[in-house]
């Protein structure tokens, strides 16, 4: 295989280093200069672990006209992501060792990126979770979303703890809670239920309390089972407030905040409409900020996009006919990038929600940090560069963005996945030769 340098590459402790790759793999970390197959001059850029986005909806199989696995993988690439983990509400949903052997086969040669897969759990698959290999985790849907995949019953939800070795993701907002508010809706305020007040509705639909309490239910069986759980998009402020009393006991609990919960609320996406339903609902202004603070101070584990496409002709409808979910994994890592320009965290903490935390979580081996001997997952930022996102700029299938319009300094420039440059610049470098990484 060939051989790279990668030259005067600021490391995020400030270290000013070159980076030498052969075989795919980070070989030295230091100030040498052998000769190599190519070489990239990264003078006045940072260099960062490949990010690992623990939380994509990839739509394969069965919504491939939202998002393929090649589209949505360039999407990635493009936004310095380098492994996804791909959740299992598909159509079919993944719910078999048979279909997720199915699933793999469909995306086998077509991913520019590192991939892992979950399986998803139902009332009556346990004995599939408890034999299956090879998985990201298992995903419990607590409350109904995209899909059909749902388990309302805790009792169900502790047997899959207690007798699963794997790591249990949950999508935590409890389905009576939903039923209850969706039966009898809060008092409605004149003017609520037009197209511009879409995120205050679906808010109230289906609101905090819901997330709560099914986060609530999901510790206390962590509790008894000591089994580890990984509480996906976490949105609200009771809800931080429950995992923080978990944490303080120590419990294996961990927590995702995505980037529409950190960078947009209930007034700021009025505009969206149904461009900003999404389950959980987009929360109050309190709560954005309640999850940005807590990403400096630990409660926060990792980032996950929850990219979740779907089409602007689905959107464009009702709002009780709309999809719910928001693409991201294009956009997020230059959110966090601009995150640390206004200084609300270092680019440390940053490698640490989005590169190493995920790794160690997932126990994905050899990737998220920059060490000899590790893969050569890496992205170079130019943490001084501002770019517009623009829909028509967009590698993901659905062409459209959240956050589109916002000016984000810190722009990911170089991405290497395996020691193969695979974007540069706006380009990206065929042909798809990501792995499957479990
Ligand atoms: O809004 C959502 N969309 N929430 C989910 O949990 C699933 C996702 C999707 O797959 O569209
Ligand atoms: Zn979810
Ligand atoms: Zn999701």
């Amino acid at each position: 295989m060939s051989s790279l340098l990668i030259k005067n590459a600021t490391l995020a402790s400030g270290q000013i280093v070159n980076i030498f790759i052969k075989d795919g793999l980070i070989y030295d970390i230091g100030n040498k200069s052998p000769l190599c197959d190519q070489k990239i001059d990264a003078q006045g850029q940072s260099i960062i672990p490949g990010v690992i986005d623990p939380h994509v909806h990839f739509r394969v199989p069965g919504a491939e006209y939202k998002e393929d696995w090649q589209t949505g993988s360039k999407a990635a690439v493009a936004g310095g992501v380098t492994t996804v983990l791909d959740m299992p509400n598909n159509q079919p949903a993944i719910t078999t060792q048979k279909t997720l052997d199915q699933k793999r086969r469909l995306i086998k040669n077509q991913s520019y990126v590192n991939y892992g897969l979950y399986l998803g759990a139902t009332a009556s698959n346990l004995n599939e979770l408890k034999t299956v290999s090879g998985i990201a985790g298992v995903k419990v849907y607590l409350g109904s979303t995209t899909g059909d995949l749902l388990v309302t019953d805790y009792q169900i939800v502790e047997e899959i703890l207690a007798e699963t070795n794997q790591i249990i993701a949950f999508h935590s907002e409890d389905e009576e809670c939903i039923k209850q508010f969706s039966i009898f809706p809060p008092r409605r305020r004149a003017g609520n239920f037009q197209f511009s007040n879409i995120a205050k509705r679906h808010n109230q639909l289906r609101p905090e309390e819901c997330a709560e309490k099914s986060t609530g239910k999901i510790i206390e069986l962590v509790k008894k089972t000591k089994k580890r759980a990984y509480i996906c998009h976490v949105s609200g402020q009771k809800e931080i407030e429950l995992i923080r009393q978990a944490k303080d006991q120590k419990l294996p609990i961990y927590a995702e905040a995505s980037p529409h919960y950190l960078f947009l609320n209930t007034q700021s996406a009025i505009d969206l409409g149904n461009f900003a339903k999404v389950n959980p609902p987009i929360r109050s202004e309190v709560s954005q900020q309640a999850l940005q603070l807590s990403l400096s101070s630990g409660l926060i584990d990792t980032i996950g996009s929850d990219h979740a496409p779907h089409t602007r002709e689905e959107k464009e409808v009702d709002y009780a006919q709309a999809p719910a979910g928001v693409p991201g994994v294009e956009t997020s890592l230059s959110l966090m990038l601009n995150l640390v320009n206004q200084g609300a965290i270092t680019l440390a903490r940053l490698v640490e929600l989005m590169c190493s935390t995920p790794a160690d979580i997932f126990k994905i081996s050899k990737r998220g940090k920059i060490e000899p001997g590790y893969f050569a997952d890496l992205v170079l930022v130019d943490l001084k560069l501002t770019y517009e996102v623009k829909n028509s700029k967009l590698y993901s299938k659905c062409g459209w963005s959240p956050f589109s319009g916002r000016h984000l300094k810190g722009v990911p420039m170089a991405v290497i996945v395996g020691g193969r440059l695979v974007y540069q610049k706006g380009k990206i470098f065929g042909p798809p030769g990501g792995c499957e990484v479990f």
